[in-house]
C-alpha cells in the first residue's frame, strides 16, 4: 500500500471522531505488516482525562484483531471546522504505546493532505522510549 492511500484512509475515519469538547478531529490509520489497515479516531469523554486519541483507538483495534507486527501510521488532525489542516503529531503517551509493539524504524506519517506529509521514524519522534523487551 502507498502512503498516500494510508493518508486517505486516515482523512476519511476523521469524519467519525468523538470530539464535543475540544472540537479537534483527529484520524489515523495503521498499517499492519499483512497489508491490512486498521483505523482509528480520537473518541472524548465528558471526564476529560478518560479520552482516547486516534493513534491508540486504532492499535487497540489491530491488537484485538490478533495483529502484533506493525509497519506505519497516517495522521490527520485539526479543528472541526477547519479546511486548511496543520500537522498533527502523536502525543507523547501514543509514541510510548507504538514503542510497546513497533520497531525503531516504525514509519510515522504526519500530513495535511495526500500531497503534503512528512514520514518521520519512531525512533526519531520517540528516542529512548521505555521498553522491557
Ligand atoms: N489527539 C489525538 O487523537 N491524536 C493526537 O495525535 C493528538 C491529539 C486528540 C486528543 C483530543 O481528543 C484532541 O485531539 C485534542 O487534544
Amino acid at each position: 500500500m502507498n502512503l498516500e492511500t494510508l493518508i486517505r484512509e486516515a482523512e476519511d475515519v476523521r469524519r467519525f471522531s468523538y470530539a464535543p469538547y475540544s472540537r479537534f478531529t483527529v484520524g489515523a490509520a495503521l498499517l499492519a505488516s499483512d497489508d491490512t489497515v486498521y483505523r482509528g479516531c480520537n473518541v472524548e469523554n465528558a471526564s476529560f482525562a478518560l479520552s482516547l486519541c486516534a493513534e491508540r483507538t486504532a492499535f487497540c483495534s489491530a491488537i484485538a484483531d490478533g495483529q502484533r507486527h506493525f509497519v506505519a501510521i497516517a495522521i490527520v488532525g485539526g479543528e472541526e471546522t477547519q479546511d486548511h489542516l496543520e500537522y498533527c503529531f502523536p502525543c507523547g503517551s501514543c509514541r510510548q504505546v507504538m514503542t510497546e509493539f513497533c520497531e525503531s524504524d516504525f514509519e510515522i506519517i504526519v500530513a495535511k493532505s495526500c500531497n503534503d506529509y512528512t514520514v518521520y521514524t519512531l525512533k526519531e519522534l520517540l528516542p529512548h522510549g521505555f521498553s522491557l523487551k
